[in-house]
């Protein structure tokens, strides 16, 4: 895997890599790009740009397939804060992508293990993600994969952990006991079969995630660590998030930025 350290705000980083991606793969009716999506306060700025770019016409969201990472199990779609009124909120009411393209998982479903069961099928029909964005969590979760998940996990349902009911109870008048404490999320091994990985790491909030997501072996207590098997997963990071970084790694990042220090990325390969 490598990690891209960004000058940059790295939701914005994250809409022009997809647009280049996107660019570069040209979508078509036969060849369509199926694309998993985040929810969350990092990406708010991605999907900011993407909307520029929607308004602007410099990227065509035709051929797109977009399947979200996660949705809270007990409120309905409609709820402000379910993630399915988040993305319409942030892209979907902006975005030319057809209703049928779009797939979320079903918080609601009266049969909550046969609604992941038919996530995944639907994700194999259309032959499997090309890329998934993701967000980091405080406690290195990706989508709402906790620490402990095993990395073959496929879709399934999760019991949110009192920390991250904690941090994700600002989105719910800062009430604890409001936030869902279930949800259904995309395995980690769902997640690993995608082409693409590109997970965004912001904040120092975020920086305990990051040293031990790409300086440990992999790891369930760290979720974000199992990008190290993928052969195609990049890590993004801010610099704030990088602040907990030590020893060989932090030389490599002082390395890069003293040699290009105008730049605004430095790129570091991580090594298994
Ligand atoms: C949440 C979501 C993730 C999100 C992550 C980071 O709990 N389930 O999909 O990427 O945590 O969120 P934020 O960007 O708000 O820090």
């Amino acid at each position: 895997m490598r990690l891209v350290v960004t000058k940059l705000n790295v939701g914005i980083w994250a809409a022009s890599y997809l647009k280049g991606t996107l660019q570069a793969f040209a979508p078509s009716l036969q060849r369509p790009f199926v694309l998993g999506l985040p929810t969350g306060d990092t990406v708010r700025d991605m999907y900011a740009m993407l909307r520029t770019f929607a308004q602007a016409r410099t990227l065509s969201f035709q051929h797109l397939i977009t399947f979200n990472l996660d949705e809270y199990v007990g409120i309905p779609a409609d709820h402000p804060q379910s993630y399915h009124s988040y993305m319409y909120r942030h892209l979907f009411d902006y975005v030319p992508i057809p209703p049928e393209h779009i797939f979320m998982p079903n918080g609601q479903a009266a049969d909550l293990p046969a609604e992941c069961a038919h996530y995944e099928r639907e994700i194999a029909r259309v032959g499997g993600i090309n890329l998934v964005i993701g967000g980091v969590g405080h406690n290195g979760h990706i989508a709402f994969n906790e620490p402990g998940t095993p990395f073959h996990s496929r879709t399934h349902v999760v019991d949110l952990t009192p920390d991250t009911l904690e941090v994700n109870a600002r989105f719910f008048g800062g009430d604890t006991q409001r936030v869902p404490c279930r949800a259904i999320t995309l395995g980690i091994g769902t997640i690993l079969d995608a082409k693409e990985l590109v997970f965004l790491a912001s904040g120092v909030k975020k920086a305990a995630a990051v040293v031990h997501g790409l300086t440990q072996k992999p790891t369930l207590d760290w979720p974000v660590s199992a990008l190290q098997l993928h052969p195609r997963a990049t890590l993004v990071a801010d610099l704030d998030a990088c602040i907990l970084l030590s020893g060989e790694l932090k030389n490599r990042l002082d390395e890069a930025r003293a040699c290009n220090p105008q730049a605004d990325e430095w790129i570091l390969e991580i090594k298994k």
